[in-house]
């Protein structure tokens, strides 16, 4: 099987899996005991705590529990920023049109709760416009929240004007940046934002942690209670083991960052170009314009053929891809995200989303062009 669906998971990279392997060989590692184990467990979470903030540009502060706040993964990180920042004022949440469904359907519950929601739009392009937000901002307005790069077509978004505005009106933004973080260069500190959501699993780390890395201005209110753990923000016993994981599969993915993302952005044109070559512009169309994009990301439409037909025909022939976002997958929900680009009916209900990681190959690649053209062609045949 060739794996392109690498923005729904990776595989856990071997030096990861080592290090959590030894880390479980431990035994104990609760870091709220008290004995000398605790304490020890104490110290390498801390220790993760700080590598990963200081790689990601965070905060190091005396308490970085405060800074960085270890969840269950992205899902998690997003509904807690939804619904715990920004408390201390009450007023409208403002997202956009093409959030994952841990913003976009989170922000549904603030709304049956009372809370007014405002979208801002995306163009055909898929990328955020955001000349009304200071309009908006001019009413009273608890949290923004806006994605770093798009998880279905890899649009990056325009995340420093919409930081640089809400920072004038003294709004916290917090920015899911799950699909952006070890695939190009970012900083937190330099984004200048309140607060970022980070998944390990997206960069050959651990399924089961993710974090909200917070700035030293905002505050955070709990979604859960019964421990004092993480300053009582994420109640819980920390996983130790999974934090160990989050940090080396951090490093590896900034490590080898220079040399990977031109790779991988060298072989996602070359797939496209392949595609574009067999098939004909006629017959697809790539789901993007001439904007930036995350370089291991396609969205590609084939006009009059059913999207889930042609995973499905994919996956016989030994091709892992998929119609979208996992969340949705498994059923038949057209994307919310090429949707919201207006994009024809034809070209929503024929597009697939391919994402390579850092260890594609060149081969998988022109094999995978190949088998998409044929089933493509085939799917065509009356
Ligand atoms: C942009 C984005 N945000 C959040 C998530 C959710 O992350 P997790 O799978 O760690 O819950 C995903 C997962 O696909 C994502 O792509």
């Amino acid at each position: 099987m060739i794996y392109v669906d690498n923005n729904a998971t990776t595989r856990l990279a071997d030096e990861v899996a080592q290090a959590m392997a030894d880390a479980f060989a431990v035994g104990y590692l609760n870091p709220s005991s008290q004995h000398q184990l605790g304490q020890k467990a104490r110290r390498r979470l801390d220790d993760a705590r700080e590598t990963i903030l200081s790689i990601l540009g965070g905060e190091i502060t005396k308490f970085l529990g405060d800074r960085l706040v270890f969840t269950s993964g992205g899902t998690e990180a997003n509904n807690l920023a939804l619904f715990g920042l920004g408390h201390e004022t009450a007023g409208q949440v403002i997202i956009s049109a093409i959030e994952h469904p841990s913003i976009s359907e989170a922000a549904d519950r603030l709304r049956a709760f009372g809370t007014a929601v405002r979208v801002l739009p995306v163009n055909s392009e898929g990328v955020v416009q955001y000349d009304q937000l200071d309009d908006w901002l001019t009413e009273p307005t608890r949290l923004v929240s806006v994605m770093l790069a798009n998880n279905e077509t890899g649009v990056i978004q325009p995340i420093e004007e919409i930081a640089a505005i809400c920072r004038d009106r003294k709004v916290p933004l917090h920015v899911d940046a799950v699909q952006a973080v070890g695939k190009i260069p970012l900083d937190f500190s330099l984004l200048d934002i309140s607060a970022m959501t980070i998944s390990p699993h997206k960069f050959h780390g651990p399924r089961g942690i993710g974090a909200l890395m917070l700035d030293d201005q905002v505050k955070l209110n709990p979604m859960m209670f019964g421990g004092s753990q993480q300053l009582t923000m994420r109640p819980g016993t920390e996983s130790v083991e999974l934090a160990i994981g989050f940090e080396r599969s951090l490093q590896l993915a900034i490590e080898t960052l220079p040399e990977a993302g031109p790779r991988m952005e060298t072989l996602r044109d070359h797939l496209e170009a392949s595609l574009l070559q067999e098939l004909g512009d006629e017959r697809m169309t790539i789901n993007r314009g001439m904007i930036e994009r995350l370089p291991h990301t396609s969205n590609v439409a084939f006009p009059g053929i059913d999207r889930q037909a042609l995973v499905m025909a994919l996956d016989m022939v030994g091709v892992a891809c998929s119609t979208g976002s996992a969340c949705a997958s498994g059923s038949s929900e057209r994307s919310p995200t090429l949707i919201a680009m207006g994009l024809k009916e034809e070209v929503i209900s024929s597009s697939i989303r391919l994402s390579l990681s850092r260890t594609t190959t060149e081969e998988e690649i022109d094999e995978v062009a190949k088998r998409i053209s044929n089933c493509v062609k085939r799917l065509r045949r009356p």
